[in-house]
């Protein structure tokens, strides 16, 4: 402890920052959440994802996603987290809600992936010791696995709260008929599913089309969009070519074939109404999603301290009027 590199602000929960409800639970989580996936990993430079980690709880963000696999490498960016916590946030680890899962090709062999009760449980603990943690605030598994029973990974689950491994847990990216099966079968052993992580924003709205905001609210669970950005198309980023430090040019999960004519024409309109209201696009982006009480919160990714204070300005104007909603669905339909 003698060595912290960081004290906190001592404004952190006066500046703006809100909190919702998680469902039916005792949980608040800031509108804004941070994600870890890229730019936390040992490819990526320490300095800068400690000052976003430092700047995010700073302005009030408590909520930190991780998986066991983000990096790249995977498992890094977990590392630095854990470097993070050593160095700068362990006095504070009771403010913090900290996630993790496992779910996705992680170790060579056939207990690194998917949703054996082994590969969970390995899982875990090795992310616990990454991160330096005793325990997660919520473990999630990552995706639905259609060759193990979902029993076994549900039970799993339940076991791993038993143990104190995990406060709450949760399901990230589950089939409608899977989720109420979790729901039902978590609740029946006294173990309430506390959150539904979903890909959620403005060019893909399957969360609403296939009714898992609405099966989420009604089991009493909360709602975290993740790639609320659509991984930075919904910015400014790409509106004048690819930059050579994003997320395209890095050659990642968003590829250049994701920038047709047609979403870029879609930006563009999409930018101007946000311009039109006073927002940049992300911050547009991010209040659309938070305009609805059924978003708990919303993870942004950020690769600086600057995007990540552009995407907390979206919370001083998350309302719309009815015509900007309009708008925005036939810009859309395009
Ligand atoms: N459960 C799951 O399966 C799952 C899947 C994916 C993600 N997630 C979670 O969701 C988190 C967020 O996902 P994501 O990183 O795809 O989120 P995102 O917020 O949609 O995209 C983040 C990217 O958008 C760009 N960006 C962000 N803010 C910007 C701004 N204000 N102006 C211009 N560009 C901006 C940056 O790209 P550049 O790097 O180009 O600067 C940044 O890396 C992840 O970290 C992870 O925690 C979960």
């Amino acid at each position: 402890m003698n060595n912290l590199i960081y004290s906190p602000s001592p404004e952190r929960y006066s500046g703006g920052m809100q909190y919702r409800r998680c469902g039916r639970s005792g949980i608040l989580l800031p509108e804004v959440s941070l994600g870890l996936w890229h730019n936390f990993g040992d490819v990526n430079t320490l300095s800068n994802a400690q000052a976003m980690a430092h700047y995010a709880f700073d302005r009030g963000i408590t909520h930190f996603d991780l998986a066991n696999n983000y990096g790249p490498s995977p498992g890094s960016a977990e590392e630095t987290f854990g470097l993070i916590m050593k160095k700068s946030f362990m006095p504070y680890r009771d403010e913090l809600f900290i996630s993790t899962k496992a779910g996705h090709p992680m170790w060579p062999g056939p207990y690194g992936d998917w949703g054996s009760r082994k590969s969970l449980m390995a899982s875990l603990d090795q992310s616990l010791k990454r991160m330096n943690l005793d325990y997660v605030d919520i473990f999630y598994t990552h995706r639905y696995d259609p060759e193990t029973p979902l029993e076994e990974t549900l039970q799993a689950l339940v076991d791993i709260v038993r143990r104190g491994k995990a406060l709450y847990v949760g399901l990230s990216k589950y089939p409608a008929d899977k989720a109420a099966f979790a729901y039902r079968y978590l609740a029946e052993r006294d173990v309430h599913c506390l959150l539904y992580q979903g890909r959620y924003n403005l060019f893909n709205r399957e969360p609403e089309a296939q009714g898992i905001l609405r099966q989420a609210r009604e089991n009493g669970t909360g709602f975290i969009a993740f790639s609320p950005l659509a991984q930075g198309l919904l910015t400014d980023r790409y509106l004048n070519g690819i930059p050579e430090d994003s997320r395209i040019a890095r050659g990642g999960f968003l590829k250049k074939e994701a920038l047709t004519a047609d979403v870029l024409a879609k930006v563009e309109a999409l930018n101007a109404l946000a311009l039109r209201r006073g927002q940049t696009l992300a911050e547009m982006s991010l209040a659309w999603l938070l305009k609805d009480e059924a978003v708990t919160s919303v993870i942004v990714g950020a690769s600086s301290v600057g995007q990540l204070a552009d995407n907390l300005k979206a919370l001083e104007q998350t309302t719309f009027a009815a015509d900007e909603l309009e708008e925005i669905e036939k810009i859309l339909r395009m």
